[in-house]
């Protein structure tokens, strides 16, 4: 079975708000397609197909004129924020074809976070992006780490987060070990803003913290609230509460992080993942930006190998499945479902590339 397909018709990060300066456009692949993202010079950030409507040139090579216009970099068409072509250079005495239009695609920015709808505006429905609140917030220090290029489908990601038994042995010895495998979880299934999202609580007591964590936070033993949630296609949160044993809950002595994971498909075999730490004290979001990239690698490393064996013919291979893939399984069916819908809503082009 190859696993080289991704939903279309979803809400994507294209990167954080910071990332997209005023009128520095920039030219991204998500999707399979060729995107610009561009603060224009009233602070509003749009998206387009990167292709110039002349000869395909991308735009995201060109610049901005005075008059705030982008120029294709070939021959000079000029676009404004609407994604019009305004002047044809060589031939301003005539008028200017109605088609010399670019495609729009949807942008939302919120808690500094632009967020890309790919696929069919019309698909979007009720369909909002996750919040992600304390990006946004001053009591909470925030750290994001560089994104990463994955060769992997970006569904790798979202079952490796969701099934973290994968801590021993690919972390073992800094953010996990044998015993965290074995912690069991519950399940919750909820919709939200239109999306199926699927979470795992784990809960356990007296646990003994694995070297990081133990160092993060200043307790060796523990009891822990830890939690991985798939909100949507291209977000899954992660949050850990933790405290010396019996005071769980304790605002002066619980200590924790919340981890945004996004995974933005950017064809069918790679993708991007952001990860955002945010923490309560200014020194642990330091000192888990400085030690978790070895965590990172860990991670990029095995779905790069995972990936790989997705090109073998499945004839005579069968997954196991074990108690600890349920949450996994659940992110499956849910991903398959709304790639299903996500192909029958897609314009003909789009849904050649999703199949
Ligand atoms: S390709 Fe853009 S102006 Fe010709
Ligand atoms: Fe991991």
């Amino acid at each position: 079975m190859p696993l080289n397909t991704f939903i279309e018709n979803a809400w994507f990060v294209a990167g954080r708000s910071s990332e997209f300066p005023v009128n520095q456009p920039k030219g991204l692949q998500v999707c399979g397609k060729p995107v610009l993202v561009w603060r224009t010079g009233d602070g509003k950030v749009v998206s387009f197909d990167d292709r110039c409507c002349h000869k395909r040139m991308p735009l995201s090579e060109g610049r901005i004129l005075s008059d705030g216009v982008l120029e294709c970099a070939y021959h000079g068409f000029c676009y404004d924020g609407a994604g019009h072509c305004v002047r044809i250079p060589s031939q301003l005495d005539q008028p200017i074809p109605t088609r010399a239009k670019l495609r729009p695609f949807p942008v939302i920015e919120q808690d500094g976070l632009v967020w890309l709808w790919p696929g069919n505006p019309a698909q979007i429905g009720e369909a909002v992006p996750p919040r992600t609140p304390e990006l946004a917030s001053p009591e909470w220090h925030s750290h994001m780490f560089d994104p990463m290029h994955v060769p992997s489908n970006y569904v790798l990601l979202i079952e490796n987060l969701m099934d973290i038994t994968h801590f021993y042995p690919l972390h073992d010895g800094n953010i996990g070990d044998i015993e965290q495998s074995k912690i069991p979880f519950d399940l919750v299934e909820e919709k939200l803003h239109g999306v199926q999202t699927v979470k795992t609580i784990r809960r356990v007591q007296g646990y003994k913290q694995p070297p990081f964590m133990a160092k993060w936070f200043g307790y060796p033993v523990v009891d822990r609230w830890h939690t991985h949630h798939m909100m949507s296609p291209g977000l899954t949160r992660v949050e850990l509460r933790c405290a010396p044993p019996g005071r769980l809950g304790e605002a002066p002595v619980e200590r924790g992080y919340v981890i945004h994971h996004s995974h933005t498909p950017i064809d069918g075999t790679n993708h991007t993942w952001r990860l955002w730490v945010s923490t309560q004290s200014k020194e642990v979001t330091a000192d888990i930006a400085s030690t978790f990239p070895v965590v990172m690698e860990e991670d990029r490393w095995a779905l790069e190998r995972q990936q790989k064996m997705f090109a073998y013919d499945d004839a005579g291979y069968h997954e196991v499945y074990l108690r600890s893939d349920k949450a996994l399984l659940r992110c499956r069916k849910i991903l398959e479902e709304m790639e299903r819908a996500s192909r029958a809503g897609a314009a003909p082009a789009a849904a050649q590339k999703v199949a």
